[in-house]
């Protein structure tokens, strides 16, 4: 036919010469633990979230508004959160904070906080799942997350919302994020974190967030067969924080998703990049420290406000 004899990119067909005979192709191996029988488009989501050249993540967490309102240094999310965009590799948050304040060409990775439902007033563990996954695609969400209350008066409701995230996740080749949320009245140990850990990444979690215990950290790490990230907890000195950060790394954790030891640090934006020297650089505590001192006294000098001090003291 002489439509396709015309055809500009047929005109010149070459035949395949270089095969590379007797180089075998590699089977590449996967850098997230317990990722390697993923799909690619799962491995891909976790590879946007768990930097390939170091393995590990920062994961900004901004969601605690869920479930406590304008929680400290959270007040003005635009003003306080926006300026450690830069510096983070995972954004954590909420569809509606996302949507109203986080500018879209952001190309973190997004976790996408997708469980809801109660609030400090009332029990905690009463979650439900309050996000629906086709608006989860539609965020470009690398993951979604739900928090498990293992021991907790709804621990058998937490789990299920968990169950049904990831299968719907799996669907469309999004990992989900397990959360184990620790009530007032559990003990916060080995034995805990131990049991919540792998009850969720037996279920199918594809990374868990837990907490740094100072006490048999390293085995709860081991015991769990797929990533662990740390939360921050409640606000500590800045030399406190990154001690845990390195602790919990050197220790086998994955990254951290931290919220309260970054936004409600004297220094935000200085904060965030020492605790990506820990995480990425593998820093020691007291370097990273120097680096958050050098970098708030910079800041200091050429006058820049910080702005995110400005928010919370005015
Ligand atoms: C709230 C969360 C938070 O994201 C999590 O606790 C991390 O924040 P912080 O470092 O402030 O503890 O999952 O349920």
């Amino acid at each position: 036919m002489v439509w396709f004899q015309d055809m500009a990119d047929k005109d010149d067909i070459r035949e395949g010469k270089d095969f590379g005979l007797g180089i075998p192709q590699q089977n590449r191996a996967f850098h997230v633990k317990g990722g390697g029988a993923l799909d690619w488009g799962m491995q891909n989501r976790l590879a946007r979230i768990f930097n390939p050249a170091s393995g590990r993540t920062v994961m900004l967490a901004f969601d605690h508004g869920y479930f406590q309102g304008p929680t400290t240094g959270l007040e003005r999310i635009d003003l306080t959160i926006v300026p450690l965009i830069p510096h983070a590799d995972v954004l954590m948050c909420t569809r509606g904070a996302l949507r109203s304040v986080i500018p879209a060409s952001a190309t973190n990775a997004l976790v996408l906080r997708c469980s809801g439902g109660q609030s400090i007033l009332t029990e905690l563990s009463r979650e439900l799942i309050a996000v629906d996954i086709e608006d989860a695609i539609r965020l470009n969400a690398a993951a979604i997350t739900t928090q498990i209350y293992v021991g907790a008066e709804y621990e058998h409701q937490s789990i299920k919302n968990l169950v049904q995230l990831i299968d719907t996740g799996n669907r469309y080749g999004i990992p989900t994020m397990a959360v184990t949320g620790v009530g007032a009245e559990m003990k916060r140990d080995q034995r805990y974190f131990g049991l919540a850990t792998r009850i969720a990444a037996e279920l199918g979690a594809h990374y868990v967030k837990s907490y740094f215990i100072e006490e048999g950290f390293e085995r709860v790490v081991a015991g769990c067969p797929v990533p662990i990230v740390i939360a921050g907890g409640k606000k500590l000195p800045e030399l406190d924080a990154l001690t845990m950060a390195y602790k919990a790394l050197d220790q086998g954790a994955a990254g951290v998703d931290m919220g309260r030891n970054i936004f409600q640090s004297d220094d935000p934006v200085a904060m965030i990049q020492a605790v990506g020297a820990v995480v990425h650089k593998k820093e020691k505590p007291q370097q990273a420290f120097q680096l958050y001192q050098q970098l708030k006294d910079a800041m200091r000098a050429r006058n820049v406000p910080d702005r995110s001090r400005l928010a919370r003291t005015s």
